[in-house]
């Protein structure tokens, strides 16, 4: 078996993706599994810049600084790169499954789906909240990555 690649994706690569992947990136140090971890966005409207202030403010608060990530959009060969593609919302799961290439070999799911009793649940976009809300989102990211880490471990 290859080493496992994950990618996260939002609509922007701004706020929730970047998320997930350093409280990823994050555990999967911790763990010591060799494990290829990247984030991604279903739009084009942020290639190229930093996450949000606020999310770079919360994974901050949290010792973990992803003031050096850079949006990007999420692209076809994505699905032969990584192994696993977890999605914010359905929206955005939608939205990889009309892009995906047939019969492409990596599995899709939504981020919550990791997290015992969220499956089926989209994480709440923080983007036009507060600070609370990216709070939340840490605080779903961190659960996912945890059992994420856990399965991968197995
Ligand atoms: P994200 O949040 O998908 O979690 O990065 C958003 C970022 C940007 C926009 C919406 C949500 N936007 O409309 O530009």
């Amino acid at each position: 078996m290859p080493d496992p690649a994950v990618l996260f994706v939002c609509l922007g690569n701004i706020c929730r993706s970047p998320l997930a992947e350093a409280a990823f990136r994050h555990e999967v140090a911790l763990s010591g599994l060799t494990v290829i971890a990247d984030s991604a966005g279903t739009a084009d409207y942020h290639v190229g810049e930093p996450p949000d202030p606020r999310a770079i403010r919360t994974a901050a608060a949290y010792g973990i600084d992803i003031a050096a990530y850079r949006g990007r959009q999420v692209r076809p060969a994505d699905f032969t790169r990584f192994t696993h593609i977890f999605a914010a919302d359905h929206a955005n799961l939608r939205n990889l499954r009309r892009i995906a290439p047939a019969g492409h070999a990596a599995q899709l799911g939504l981020i919550l789906d990791l997290v015992p009793g969220r499956a089926g649940q989209d994480l709440t976009d923080p983007w036009y909240g507060d600070a609370a809300g990216f709070l939340e989102t840490w605080a779903d990211v961190t659960a996912a990555a945890r059992a994420l880490v856990a399965k991968l471990s197995r």
